[in-house]
């Protein structure tokens, strides 16, 4: 029986190349760089699974051009790249990478408090540029983060593993807000459970983590920075849309919140304009899962889910488990 035909968007982790290889007739991203549209539409035609990442759009348009694809397995635990109801009408099953990453970006959602809150970017800067010149009792004065107010949004995995650092680690008071309370993590890590507007308005840190989806879409605009304290900063390892990113340039310009820490963006990779000449931010570029490990664990379970999809087995991590009962 010949083996069954995959396109890999970007070189992945060789542990993963090596078992999807074993298994299959596999193609791969020769390029160095996320696929453009008209790459991924010649890519999909033909193959029987397609392992994707969070840069590429699948949509129903790309998608008819593949009727006889069997599988889809996106290299991320956000599937918003993907039209997942497009996916199931057409009898696609999708997965998506849950939990290897959940840690690796609680550190990060942390990297970003205590870089902003720190002053540490700055600090950097200003070392290498030479002028440092001897301690001082005033210079970069940031602000504290031990005890104080943190609010989550979204009390998922990753949620809670910032809840987890921030009781165990700093010792804050952390409120969260979902739309789903979960009463058994409240308790066992002493969250209060907030509406959305109080852990707005009471927030010293305010950390974004759900899904983009069309109800989070824009979650924070020009209205809730104005609920929000003027000595409050805002994280976000989620996903850039989130955030009205004009909305927060003005915020950040007119003072009315401290800073903020970005790891994503509203129309990535671009910035909003303007957006880079702020000082009270810090900018990375996506780095929430950049860990050798965690990236390395994601492949193999993105690689994992695809081979399972592909010999008709139910896919571990399957995000459309609908599209057996259709
Ligand atoms: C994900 O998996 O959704 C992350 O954003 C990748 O780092």
């Amino acid at each position: 029986m010949s083996k069954p035909r995959v396109y890999v968007t970007r070189k992945l982790p060789e542990e993963a190349m090596e078992l999807i290889e074993a298994n299959c007739n596999m193609e791969v991203n020769p390029h160095d760089r996320a696929m453009t549209g008209r790459e991924l539409e010649v890519a999909i035609q033909g193959v029987d699974g397609f392992l994707c990442l969070l840069t590429d759009t699948i949509d129903s348009k790309l998608l008819d051009l593949n009727p006889e694809l069997k599988v889809l397995a996106n290299y991320a635990v956000g599937y918003d790249n993907i039209d997942v109801k497009a996916c199931t009408e057409k009898g696609i099953p999708v997965s998506n990478t849950p939990g290897v990453l959940t840690d690796t970006t609680a550190d990060l959602a942390f990297t970003l408090i205590m870089s902003i809150a720190r002053r540490v970017v700055e600090a950097d800067k200003f070392t290498r540029m030479g002028k440092y010149e001897g301690w001082g009792p005033m210079l970069l004065l940031g602000n504290d983060i031990y005890q104080k107010k943190i609010g989550i949004i979204g009390m998922g995995r990753i949620g809670q593993a910032v809840a987890r650092r921030a009781v165990g680690g700093f010792d804050m008071d952390v409120m969260y807000y979902d739309i789903n309370r979960n009463k058994e993590v409240e308790e066992e890590l002493g969250l209060k459970y907030k509406s959305f507007e109080e852990l707005l308005a009471k927030s010293d840190f305010i950390s974004i983590h759900v899904p983009l989806n069309q109800y989070t879409e824009k979650l924070i605009g020009e209205d809730e920075f104005e609920m929000m304290k003027d000595s409050a900063y805002i994280i976000n390892t989620s996903r850039g849309a989130i955030i009205d990113e004009t909305a927060l340039l003005q915020a950040l310009r007119e003072n009315k919140i401290a800073g903020a820490g970005l790891d994503v963006y509203e129309d990535e990779p671009k910035l909003t304009p303007g957006l880079a000449n702020i000082n009270n931010l810090v900018l990375l570029p996506h780095l929430g899962s950049a860990t050798v490990e965690t990236r390395t664990k994601m492949a193999v379970m993105a690689a994992k889910n695809l081979l399972a999809g592909l010999k008709g087995d139910r896919m571990p991590n399957i995000v459309n488990p609908e599209v057996f009962y259709r």
